[in-house]
């Protein structure tokens, strides 16, 4: 196929997912959005490998989706997205991946901060970053210092994220305050372990979309997905953009939330 060719097949591609954009928004009840959205980005891997590529291209691809996802949830005044990065287990890859994903949230806290904050976006890690080497967390509290005033969107950034850890880390904290006499053992519930979550003052999850197919939580907000909606699709996350995220909030519109309770009218 010449060039005159592929430009016109883009062109009709890009139309097409203009319409589809069009026709699935009109879809979506605006009043009924998730208040948060997570995401586990997955499928970087498996995408490069299909094309012959190196598994670092694959990550690559994943932070144009990563941006487009941001857009978006903004664009629908979603208020709360959080985005699995890297993980505590991500530490037994090849030290070259390892290193090439550390790279790219330097590159990304640099080269995303001004876009980010025209657009109203408020960044905030969620993790051990004080496990993560200097230049790293260096960059990404820069980022989340750079983006503090952002009002439309929170984008929680798992980085060095495990939530047995995150876990473990809240119970430290109140057995701390039992000890020094702040807290009563009696007032401990379900809010003030909350409270003492990375994840403290925003709303649990409505929404978790799995991309690639698997379906496990990989250690992911794991008190916060009690009664979280799960979306699975088999779309690879470099592939993932604009429709499949309204393809997901319409699959999540359709769902009847019982949190325990019973179905509407029994
Ligand atoms: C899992 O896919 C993905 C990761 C461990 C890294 C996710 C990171 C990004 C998308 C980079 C963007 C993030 C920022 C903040 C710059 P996988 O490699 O396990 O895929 P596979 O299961 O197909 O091998």
């Amino acid at each position: 196929m010449g060039l005159k060719g592929i430009v016109s097949r883009r062109k009709t591609s890009e139309a097409k997912m203009t319409r589809d954009e069009d026709m699935l928004k009109s879809c979506i009840d605006p009043s009924r959005l998730p208040r948060h959205v997570a995401v586990i980005m997955d499928g970087n891997g498996r995408w490069a490998l299909k094309r012959g590529l190196p598994r670092t291209v694959g990550h690559q691809r994943g932070v144009s989706s990563l941006r487009e996802v941001v857009h978006l949830s903004a664009e629908l005044s979603i208020p709360v997205l959080s985005a699995y990065a890297f993980s505590t287990e991500n530490w037994r890859r090849p030290p070259e991946e390892v290193s090439f994903l550390m790279d790219l949230f330097v590159e990304y806290a640099a080269k995303e901060c001004d876009e980010l904050k025209q657009n109203g976006v408020k960044v905030r890690v969620i993790g051990r970053v004080e496990g993560l080497s200097p230049h790293v967390s260096e960059a990404i509290r820069a980022l989340e210092e750079e983006t503090q005033d952002g009002q439309r969107l929170v984008l929680n950034l798992a980085v060095n994220y495990g939530a047995r850890w995150e876990i473990v880390d809240a119970i430290k904290a109140i057995a701390d305050k039992v000890w020094s006499g702040k807290l009563n053992p009696e007032e401990i519930d379900e809010t003030v372990v909350g409270d003492h979550l990375y994840t403290a003052g925003l709303p649990d999850p409505d929404l978790l979309i799995r991309p690639a197919g698997e379906f496990r939580l990989s250690n992911f907000l794991l008190w916060q997905l009690a009664y979280t909606e799960f979306y699975v699709t088999p779309v690879l996350w470099p592939d993932f953009g604009r429709v499949d995220f309204l393809q997901a909030l319409v699959h999540y519109q359709r769902r009847e939330r019982r949190f325990g309770g019973l179905k509407r009218g029994l």
